[in-house]
């Protein structure tokens, strides 16, 4: 992957930056933010910006307003959440654009922090309006994306706006770019993948990419009943992807050809309806009542995921991998969590629901690294550019002009 400048490499010294930051929080329906794991992760590049004088001006989306201002997915709370964490003042702004913007970046003094209103009020963000883009951009002089989780969005503020300022990555970003990087370029093996949830259109392209690259892949969640009836299997009334029952075949088979130890489950939880307070049994993978559901993986199972991941140096762990939302059916996706809490292993979780998981059992500090994006790590690991990350310059511009002003030096006075 081609290096990006960072904040360290260029002049924020008391100039107004503009840092696209995802603070796409969960909240629970009082607007309390249940895991502000994404607000913390910013810090070291805001303290960073403080250390330097500059003027910070931070934006973000919230949720899905799809273009219409939606009062519960203002930026207020956030800003709160962050100026309690900094104790530290984070002005929010009812707008992202317009005079009173403009008004307030004006005041702004050396190492205070603005935080605008939700981008996505506007349809033109998600459209990548080059017009938004360009009033963004005006209000400050140097562009830093540290959000790292909307890097695969081609949207105003990720990917236009780089078109008008200098654009560079921020701390965090820089920290997810070299993780995934490693993980999929040079891991301490042997190296497994956890990939559990319940697409199998999503999950299809991350499993092929990493198969050839992992020593183990293990499989879980609502797509393994494809897997099953793909090997033949009943599944009962889970849900299976017809259209790709032949790719996952013609996948397992390829497993099997180039000798890599796909793991699926052997024994799994059924229901006989997806609901809480349903009733449970577990049975092997062969007997799956007709008029039954699976919506967890097994005890046996779980306890062969753990043996194998025992050996493991690192592991990558993406996706729920039973119906997590209903905790009768959640005890496979938190005994993963707890294995790999107790592992010696490098532990890296992509983010998204698993993130969830994991920050919501508590176990958050017992895992080396936690991605603060989901579909942005999927789409990494897929092996794909993330636009975001290619609309920044990239580091080797600035070795070459540091060669090109050493080397190539205009003559005095020419
Ligand atoms: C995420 O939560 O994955 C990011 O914030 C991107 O959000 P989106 O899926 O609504 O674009």
């Amino acid at each position: 992957m081609v290096q990006k400048k960072t904040v360290r490499d260029i002049d924020v010294n008391k100039k107004r930056v503009l840092v696209r930051v995802d603070f796409n929080v969960p909240m629970d329906s009082r607007g309390t933010i249940t895991d502000d794991l994404r607000i913390r992760a910013v810090l070291p590049t805001i303290n960073y910006l403080i250390s330097r004088q500059a003027r910070i001006i931070l934006c973000s989306h919230l949720g899905r307003p799809k273009g219409k201002v939606v009062e519960e997915l203002r930026l207020a709370p956030v800003a709160k959440r962050l100026s309690e964490i900094m104790n530290k003042k984070v002005e929010a702004l009812k707008d992202c654009i317009g005079p009173q913007v403009d008004d307030a970046v004006a005041k702004l003094s050396y190492g205070e922090i603005l935080l605008l209103e939700n981008l996505r009020f506007y349809p033109q963000e998600e459209a990548n309006d080059p017009d938004f883009a360009r009033k963004l951009s005006r209000l400050a002089d140097v562009y830093v994306n540290d959000a790292f989780g909307t890097c695969h969005r081609t949207h105003a503020s990720v990917v236009g706006i780089p078109r008008y300022l200098p654009a560079v990555s921020g701390l965090l970003l820089e920290k997810e770019l070299n993780t995934l990087t490693r993980l999929m370029t040079n891991p301490d093996r042997p190296f497994a993948a956890v990939i559990g949830g319940a697409k199998v259109a999503t999950k299809l392209p991350l499993l092929k990419n990493i198969l050839p690259k992992v020593d183990f892949l293990l499989i879980g969640g609502g797509m393994i009943a494809t897997f099953l009836e793909s090997q033949g299997y009943r599944v009962g009334t889970s849900t299976v992807d017809s259209a790709r029952l032949e790719e996952v075949a013609r996948f397992i088979q390829n497993a099997k050809s180039i000798g890599a130890r796909l793991l699926i489950p052997h024994d799994l939880v059924i229901a006989p309806k997806l609901e809480a307070n349903s009733s449970t049994r577990i049975v092997p993978i062969d007997r799956v009542p007709d008029d039954w559901v699976i919506v967890d993986i097994g005890t046996e199972t779980i306890e062969s995921f753990a043996k194998e991941l025992d050996k493991c140096k690192t592991v990558f762990w993406n996706g729920p991998l039973g119906v997590f939302e209903i905790p009768q059916f959640a005890e496979g996706t938190r005994s993963m969590a707890r294995t790999l809490a107790n592992l010696k292993a490098i532990t890296v979780i992509g983010g998204g629901s698993t993130a969830e998981a994991v920050v919501e059992m508590g176990l958050k500090d017992r895992m080396t690294y936690i991605s603060t994006g989901g579909g942005a790590s999927i789409e990494m690991l897929q092996g794909n550019v993330l636009p975001g990350v290619a609309a920044l310059q990239d580091s080797s511009e600035e070795v070459k002009n540091n060669w090109l002003t050493k080397n190539l030096a205009m003559p005095e006075g020419g």
